[in-house]
C-alpha cells in the first residue's frame, strides 16, 4: 500500500488537527487550532496527515503527527518544563531535537501502517532538517501508543512515576536519526505538499 501523506502549512494544518482530534475518544483535552499555532509558529515545525478515501471516494485525513524543534533555552512554561525533564537525559548542546507532539489514527483506519508511515515520513524529514533525535512523551494508561513505539524502535529514557495513579504516569521515549535509521523503513509513502 502506498500512503498518502500531505504536509501542511501552519494554519490550514492548525485547524486540520483541530478537526481530527474530535474524532479521538482518547483525548480528554483536545487541541484547538489556535493552541497548536501558538506553539508552533516561532519553530521549525513538521504537520502530517495520513490521507484515505471515504465512502464516496473524497480522500480525507484520517491520520496525524505534528512536531516540533525544542530547545534547551524555552520560554514557555510547559516548554521549559519538558526540556527541565529531558536535560539530564538529552544532550541538546550543538543538537538539534525535534519534539513529536501529538497524533494519532483514527479508529477505523488502525492497523493499516498508517501511524508507522507518518512516523517514518517525519524521521526523514527531521533528518533533512538536521535533526538528530526525536523525542516523545506517553503515558503509562496508552498502551496502543505504548505499543505502537516500541515497534517503531523508540527507546525509553525515562519514567515519571505519578504519586497517586500509576496509569497517569509519564512515559519519555526517544530515537536517534541516523541514516541507517532511514535505510530501515518499511513504508512507501507519496509525500505531496498541501496548502
Ligand atoms: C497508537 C496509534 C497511533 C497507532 O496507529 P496505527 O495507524 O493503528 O498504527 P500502525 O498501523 O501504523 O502500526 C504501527 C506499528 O505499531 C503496532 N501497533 C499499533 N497498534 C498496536 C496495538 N494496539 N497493539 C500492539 N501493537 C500495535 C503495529 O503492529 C505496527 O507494528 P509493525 O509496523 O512493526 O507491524 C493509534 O492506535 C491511536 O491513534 N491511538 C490513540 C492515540 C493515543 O492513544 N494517544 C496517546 C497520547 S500519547
Amino acid at each position: 500500500m502506498e500512503h498518502i501523506i500531505r504536509q501542511y502549512t501552519l494554519e490550514p494544518g492548525a485547524l486540520e488537527a483541530q478537526y481530527i482530534e474530535e474524532y479521538f475518544t482518547e483525548f480528554r483535552k483536545k487541541k484547538t487550532a489556535e493552541e497548536i499555532i501558538a506553539r508552533l509558529k516561532d519553530r521549525e515545525h513538521l504537520i502530517l496527515l495520513s490521507m484515505a478515501e471515504d465512502d464516496d471516494g473524497v480522500l480525507i485525513p484520517v491520520a496525524y503527527k505534528i512536531g516540533h524543534e525544542l530547545k534547551l533555552q524555552e520560554t514557555s512554561i510547559k516548554l521549559s518544563e519538558l526540556v527541565s525533564e529531558l536535560r539530564d537525559i538529552v544532550e541538546f548542546r550543538n543538537r538539534k531535537i525535534f519534539y513529536s507532539w501529538i497524533g494519532g489514527t483514527r479508529q477505523k483506519w488502525r492497523g493499516q501502517g498508517r501511524y508507522r508511515a507518518l512516523t517514518e515520513q517525519q524521521e526523514e524529514w527531521a533528518h533533512a532538517h538536521g535533526f538528530h533525535e526525536l523525542v516523545v512523551k506517553t503515558k503509562n494508561k496508552f498502551y496502543p501508543m505504548r505499543a505502537t513505539l516500541d515497534h517503531l524502535n523508540f527507546d525509553v529514557i525515562k519514567f515519571q512515576r505519578h504519586l497517586r495513579d500509576n496509569r497517569e504516569s509519564k512515559v519519555y521515549l526517544s530515537k536517534k536519526i541516523a541514516a541507517e535509521v532511514l535505510g530501515k523503513h518499511q513504508t512507501t509513502r507519496s509525500v505531496v505538499q498541501a496548502a
